[in-house]
Parts: structure tokens; sequence; C-alpha cells
């Protein structure tokens, strides 16, 4: 326990090779959260779920079943949907017409006759596995023996049962933010709260004092804090956003986090995932999705809309906060750095990143904390 928390060094936050090695050892085999089935209510509503070079088909079937594929067509590879939608009855390739059925068997092909060897049925869509946790889509692109994502929060699963995960609905639109610094950047930041007292004022008003966090396994970690009884001292949007909700509110924020790149935060009002995705070495997108049960009460709707204002302001003094952290990472005047006990969630996604990539752990042995 006294031994040092030395940081990953800088150059893994630009490095094109370690970023290459993420990608095959974290990204494709680990489980990234795609949406809630309540983001595709009907037989052919789909989801596009990109990450760097690959890329997923969700998509219900006839039969109600969600299903995911990768997102290339099997003739000449042509990418076959963008975004989200729905694609009634079939998938239809836009180059020459292959049809695919929305469980994913190759359905009609044009010219059919003239294709010499062609095995309609072993031509269908590949599958890409994907798990369904409490209604939350999770793909893995490469198989891998990791943990399910069941088996990665079962400690968690009676914490957040009273959220009802199953009954959520979408809420609000996905945010998509791009932000100038390596994904890790992001992530680090996003679990970690050592910086609320001086980044977030805010934040540190509702919870700063009562902040609590814990790390589980699997590199499973969770945080926040109970909101406070007095309204003093605190914005409008937080004032207004304590006294809104109702009574029988749990007045809580908690998040939950699963290596390497997602959260959920846990609202009394609603509930969002954040998703960190690596676009470049120094390029992330930040992606959000709200949902929230079935509550149309003018006063829930009042508090989700200072929520939204709350965690606005949240979202910029994070931006600043990580694109500075990336452009200091390029200094000369700086290498390595230390962690404090309070970033022990860092500590834990850096441990999970270096397991992966078997990065050297430098002075770590030599160095005492003091
Ligand atoms: S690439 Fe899709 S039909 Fe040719
Ligand atoms: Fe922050």
């Amino acid at each position: 326990l006294d031994q040092a928390w030395p940081t990953l060094a800088a150059a893994a936050y630009s490095d094109p090779a370690i970023f290459a090695a993420e990608r095959r050892e974290i990204f494709l085999k680990t489980w990234q959260l795609v949406g809630h089935a309540c983001d595709l209510p009907n037989p052919g509503d789909y989801l596009v779920f990109d990450l760097l070079d690959q890329s997923a088909i969700l998509i219900r079937g006839e039969d109600g079943a969600i299903r995911a594929f990768h997102n290339a067509c099997r003739h000449r590879a042509f990418r076959l949907l963008e975004g989200e939608g729905c694609s009634p009855a079939r998938v239809r390739c836009r180059y020459h017409g292959f049809s695919y059925a929305l469980d994913g068997h190759l359905a009609g092909v044009p010219g059919e006759r003239d294709f010499v060897g062609l095995d309609k049925a072993a031509m269908g869509l590949r599958a890409v596995e994907l798990e369904s946790w409490q209604g939350f889509l999770f793909i893995r692109f490469q198989p891998d023996a990791g943990p399910s994502v069941a088996q990665q929060l079962d400690p968690l699963s009676a914490h957040l049962a009273r959220y009802r995960f199953p009954e959520l609905r979408p809420f609000g639109r996905e945010t998509r933010d791009s932000v100038a610094c390596n994904w890790k950047v992001a992530q680090e930041n996003n679990i970690e709260g050592y910086h609320i007292p001086v980044g977030h004022p805010g934040l540190q008003r509702l919870f700063g004092e009562r902040y609590g966090f814990a790390v589980l396994e699997h590199g499973v970690s969770r945080a926040g804090g109970p909101l406070p009884d007095s309204l003093e001292g605190l914005s409008w949007s937080e004032r207004h956003y304590l006294s809104l909700l109702p009574a029988e509110c749990e007045r809580a924020w908690g998040y939950v986090s699963l290596f390497p790149n997602v959260a959920f935060d846990l609202y009394p009002d609603q509930v969002d995932f954040f998703q960190i995705i690596p676009l470049a070495p120094d390029r992330t997108l930040l992606r959000s999705r709200g949902y929230a049960l079935p509550d149309d009460r003018r006063e829930m709707r009042a508090a989700r809309y200072c929520n939204m204002r709350i965690n606005r302001l949240v979202s910029r003094e994070d931006r600043g906060l990580v694109e500075g952290v990336q452009r200091g990472l390029a200094s000369l005047g700086y290498g390595e750095g230390l962690l404090h006990r309070r970033e022990a969630r860092v500590r834990q996604h850096q441990e999970g990143v270096r397991a992966r990539l078997a990065v050297p752990r430098s002075a770590e042995t030599t160095q005492r904390a003091t």
C-alpha cells in the first residue's frame, strides 16, 4: 500500500504504435456499448456502431430479436448502413443490390443465375458477438476470454436494480463531441474525482464534500455522492434541480464505469451512458445518450432540464481540462506523473492498459510514496 503510483508515460498518449496496439488488444476485444433495446422498438430498426476501422449493425428482426452483424456486404464489401433508422423487411446493398433479411441471411441477389458458385446460405452477414444486459446492448468485435458484462457488473446488480434499466426509454438525443485528446486522457478524466474541487465548482457544491468511490474487480468502479439538503450557495440550475426533484427520488448522483471506455451516469431523474471512442491518437469522440423511466410530470421534466444545464457546464469544463492535458503531455518538461490515492480508479484503468499492452512499469519499483 505504500507503493507510489506512477502514471503511464506521456508517449502512451500520442504514439501511433501504442494506439494501434490499443485498437487490437483493447478495443476489439472488450465489450462496447451500442445503445438500449428501447432505441430499436420495431422490426427493421437499426443502429450502426463505428469503432476505428470496424463497424457493426444492430438490427431488430421480424421475430423481435436484436442481432448484431459486421457492417459489410458479403459481395464486395460495401458498407451497408449508416447512422440509425429503420430498414423494413430487408437491408439492401446500395452497390449491386444484394439484399439481406433482418436475421442476416442473404435473401436476394440480382442476376443470381449468372453467379457461378454462389452459396447463398453461406453468404449471410457475419455475426458480431452481442450481449444484452438489463436492456443495454453491448458488442465485442473479436472473441475474447474476458468476462461478460453481466459478470463484470454482478457485484453492483442490487444497487443498479433500483434504476430499472430494462424499463428505460430514450430521452433526449445522442450527443457527440469531438475533443482534441487521446482517449485515455478523456477516460481518466471521467473516472477521477480528485479534480472536482478545482475543476468543477458546481459538482463540488452538489456532492464534492461527500464524494466517494470504490474500485471493483474486472475493470469496474463506481463513484458519486449524495446531494445536499440545503440550497445555500447553489447556482440557479442546481437550486431548481434540487427543489424540483420529486420527493420519492433518491437524492444522489452516481457513476459506474467499465474498462476501457464506458460509464453509466445514474441520476434520480435519468440514466445516461457516456462512452469514449478513440478516433486518432490525439482525437476522441465523446458519445452520450440519455434514458429515463416514463414520467411526464412537469417537475420531472423541469428537473431533467436543470440536470442538462448542470452537466453541460461540467462537459465544457472537462473539455478544457482534457485538451489542456493533451497539450501538456507533449511538453519536454513532463514525461510521467504520479497518482494520488483519490485517483485509484485512474490507477485501475492504467493497470488495465498495462496488462493488455505489456507497457513497462518504468521507475515504479524504485519509488516510494512519502
Ligand atoms: S457490394 Fe453489396 S451488392 Fe455488391
Ligand atoms: Fe471532470
